[in-house]
């Protein structure tokens, strides 16, 4: 294994960030020392070989074209855990001829649904027979607790492969009435080639999220990775392979995106495209998409939702409860309940709890058993977090507890908690994407409903209330694509999530994402005896 270290540059980047330095920043203050190391072990051995680093070019590992390589690092210690096969828009090319050819000319779409919904089966046992390893790659290259990766997250890969193995056989179109003497009917028919471009947050389910349904509509795939985690899709296409999906189906192109990235969503001979990333990203793509031959784009970007806990609430189950809906991942979700709104008759009692539960999360090595935060994803997430840890408190927020980094290597930052936090401040306007959680007062429904549509984004909303009649108002009046109601963070195969506004466009999982990778054909015939009818 490589040892190589990528140096983060924390200083030369602190002092020419957006955020100047001020009187009160955690520099100044002293408390910020780069210098002081807290002692975390040893990095755990991930015990997992790297077998696959090349992309996956119409059924085959190949080199890039260029020949060029990048280093995929460990969160954990900004070392390199491999140098994968950098691909770009000659890459790119040659995927999307693949993918081409393998739907024009190649067996998929003209498959029995039935032989393509066993295929499909046969890749969700292989994930399930492998989970552990690819559980150890998905956190290696990540950061994210292990126990997160084995026990939830791949076995959720599974299970959605599994559902969407279930929709292949039962696609089919309608029969329609027409005001003529017309016999009418719609056929649904995939759409062609999808490219889709993921990010590093969770690198396995955003790849079944857009996956599965592509495939199981009958389509083919060029699919991007994000730079910073392309390890674990490499290694389950190979699965896909040893379950019989044919050469060309899915292509898996490690890069980045103003190359491979751009390439893809700029392609000429790709039918549609699906992103998750950044709103500024998502508009880059979208434009992208639109001055090459507009291809339908869907799209799920960022967010800034709010989680509204109310005055009947049970604080501790409220504390709790929002404490994961932020925390989660390292507080790396689009769907982070990210400023969290709590009623003013119980306002102290919950800053209270909230910082006394963020002061106890488990922070260390990812591997290690019961840790509940590893480190954020990379150099450029910790330094966008310590920025805006420092933005809350120049504008005046209460630091509870955490602002600081933990250790000194890799990108670890501890659980932190604003309270007194404004609408106006930076760090209740934008998405931070880590560990911090910022408390908001209210006093009434109606002006929380007001504060909490009050953004560009439109991602979820959580909401806890005994109270059944506020539950169903502020479900109806919020402004988001998913309202959890005394929980939060719960997804299924079959629950369809997006977003309203900047959050995106399009809905995927479930029935809906059906609708992305399908052409409706509307056929009509003429009926020769109409007096018959
Ligand atoms: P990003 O949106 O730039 O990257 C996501 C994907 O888009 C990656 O695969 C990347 O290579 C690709 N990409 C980047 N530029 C591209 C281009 N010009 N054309 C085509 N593809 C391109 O996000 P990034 O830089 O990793 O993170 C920045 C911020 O975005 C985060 O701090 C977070 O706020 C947000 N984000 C939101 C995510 C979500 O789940 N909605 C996931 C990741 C990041
Ligand atoms: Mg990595």
């Amino acid at each position: 294994m490589a040892t190589r270290r990528i140096s983060c540059l924390l200083s030369r980047t602190f002092s020419s960030s957006i955020f100047p330095r001020g009187r009160n920043s955690v520099f100044s203050r002293g408390t910020y020392n780069y210098s002081t190391a807290v002692s975390l072990e040893e990095p755990i051995n991930p015990n997992v070989d790297i077998k696959f680093t090349r992309l996956f070019i119409n059924g085959q590992f190949v080199d890039a074209a260029s020949g060029k390589t990048f280093p995929t690092l460990d969160p954990r210690t900004g070392d390199v855990i491999a140098n994968v096969a950098e691909g770009d828009a000659e890459d790119i090319n040659r995927a999307v001829s693949a993918a081409r050819k393998a739907f024009d000319e190649g067996p998929w779409p003209r498959m029995t649904a039935y032989e393509r919904s066993k295929i499909l089966l046969r890749f969700a046992d292989l994930l399930e027979k492998h989970n552990d390893e690819i559980a150890a790659l998905e956190t290696w290259d990540n950061g994210k607790p292990y126990e997160q990766s084995a026990k939830v997250e791949i076995p959720m890969l599974t299970r959605l492969f599994r559902y969407y193995a279930g929709w292949a056989d039962k696609i089919h179109g309608l029969t329609a009435p027409a005001d003529g003497p017309y016999h009418v009917q719609t056929l649904h028919e995939p759409i062609g080639v999808a490219g889709q471009i993921i990010p590093w947050n969770f690198p396995l389910l955003m790849f079944a999220w857009k996956v599965g349904p592509a495939l199981a509509c009958g389509n083919t795939i060029v699919l991007k990775t994000a730079e910073q985690t392309p390890l674990s899709a490499l290694y389950v296409s190979s699965l896909f392979h040893e379950a019989g999906l044919p050469a060309g189906v899915l292509n898996v192109v490690s890069g980045f995106g103003p190359t491979a990235g751009a390439a893809l969503a700029s392609h000429m001979k790709v039918d549609k495209l699906a992103f998750t990333g950044s709103t500024e990203t998502g508009k880059a793509v979208l434009q992208l998409a639109a001055k090459s031959n507009l291809k339908p784009v869907t799209l799920e970007l960022g967010g800034k939702s709010p989680f509204i806990i109310c005055e009947d609430a049970d604080v501790d189950k409220a504390v709790e409860m929002a404490h994961f809906a932020l925390f989660f991942n390292q507080g790396q979700c689009c769907c982070a309940g990210s400023r969290t709104f709590v009623h003013e008759r119980i306002y102290d009692e919950f800053v209270e709890k909230a910082k006394a539960r963020a002061a106890k999360r488990i922070v260390g090595d990812p591997f290690k058993n019961g840790v509940e935060q590893g480190p954020q994803v990379d150099c450029d997430q910790f330094k966008k977090i310590l920025n805006y840890i420092r933005s809350g408190i120049e504008s005046g927020a209460t630091l509870e507890t955490g602002g600081e980094r933990l250790g000194n290597k890799g990108y670890y930052i501890q659980p932190t908690v604003f309270s007194d936090v404004k609408d106006d401040m930076l760090i209740a306007k934008d998405e931070i994407f880590g560990p911090v959680q910022s408390i908001l007062k209210f006093k009434d429904l109606n002006e929380v409903i007001q504060r909490a549509n009050d953004t560009r984004y439109g991602l979820a909303a959580g909401i806890f209330t005994q109270n059944l009649d506020t539950a169903n108002t502020l479900t109806r009046v919020l402004r988001a694509g998913s309202v959890w109601i005394n929980c939060f963070d719960v997804f299924d195969a079959a629950i369809p999530f997006g977003g309203y506004k900047m959050s995106g466009h399009g809905r995927e999982k479930g029935i809906y994402s059906l609708s992305n990778y399908l052409q409706v054909k509307a056929v009509i015939t003429a009926l020769k005896n109409p007096t018959w009818l």
